[in-house]
């Protein structure tokens, strides 16, 4: 699936980011087979289910291909190191080979965990080499009435997209994820008009380092504490192409009600 062939703008893209969970492969199973059918029904989108990496090869054997076209997975991790001397850590290639279409980069929990900008750019440039779809997270701390925020964000696009040929960046997609709406301590979710702000700045921002044709087609997603309330909210006034679920995809009943509210409107 490469963008022209998918005409990506046009296609909405739901992102179900299993984070840590669930414990068992059985589990894993049971969710996305709850799931399923209304990903599947939802034409025009892409649902990218991003379970632990351990669940990847198996889940995407199951659910991918006939039937089930509308589902792609996506890992929520890599490394971007060459050679053997990586213990423990997975590369592109081989989420690719387990069926992988998609990559989360830069994801705030693990920037957390002590992951600098210039390493996402290294991940973000080895997910787009490898000819995998990056979503690369970005998103502020904190808010204040300065609009500080908007440097911090100029920053990190500026740091995490590397220099690397334009014909490989046709896969970035962003997901705009302010750190003070992510998981369990988030204060609430970002507004529509919050988002729909950033999303234009984010555009900006890319128009003047890969110009306004390239800025344009990249799409941009929300991410934090989306669920069955604010994903219509969001996608109709928020200005974007579509969403980052995280502790909401574990939870069939509200993630099938996400879906459904990301049904195009004709
Ligand atoms: P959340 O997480 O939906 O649980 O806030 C979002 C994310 O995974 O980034």
């Amino acid at each position: 699936m490469g963008r022209g062939t998918l005409s990506h703008m046009e296609k909405r893209i739901i992102v179900a980011n299993w984070k840590m969970g669930p414990d068992s492969y059985e589990q894993a199973e049971k969710i996305l087979a709850e799931i399923k059918a209304d990903a599947v029904a939802l034409r025009g989108a892409v649902t990218v289910v991003c379970p632990p990496a351990v669940f990847l090869r198996d889940l995407s054997l199951k659910f991918t291909g006939k039937g089930a076209s509308r589902i792609a997975f996506g890992a929520q991790t890599v490394f971007p190191g060459a050679g053997l001397a990586h213990t423990g850590e997975l590369s592109p290639a081989m989420l690719h080979d387990v069926g992988a279409e998609y990559v989360i980069v830069g994801h705030s929990e693990r920037r957390a965990l002590g992951e600098s900008d210039s390493f996402v750019a290294e991940k973000l440039s080895a997910v787009l080499k490898a000819g995998l779809f990056a979503i690369l997270c970005v998103g502020e701390g904190r808010r204040d009435e300065h609009g500080n925020y908007f440097q911090v964000l100029e920053e990190q696009l500026r740091r995490n997209i590397p220099d690397i040929p334009k014909r490989q960046m046709e896969k970035l997609v962003i997901a705009y994820e302010p750190l003070w709406a992510i998981g369990e301590n988030a204060i609430h979710p970002a507004t529509p008009e919050e988002v729909f702000g950033t999303v234009i700045f984010i555009r900006k921002v890319l128009t003047e380092r890969f110009g306004k044709s390239f800025a344009m087609s990249v799409p941009v997603l929300y991410g934090g504490s989306v669920d069955p309330e604010t994903a219509p909210r969001m996608l109709d006034a928020g200005g974007v192409q579509g969403l980052l679920v995280g502790r909401e995809s574990l939870q069939p009943k509200h993630f099938i009600s996400i879906l459904r509210s990301a049904k195009l409107k004709k």
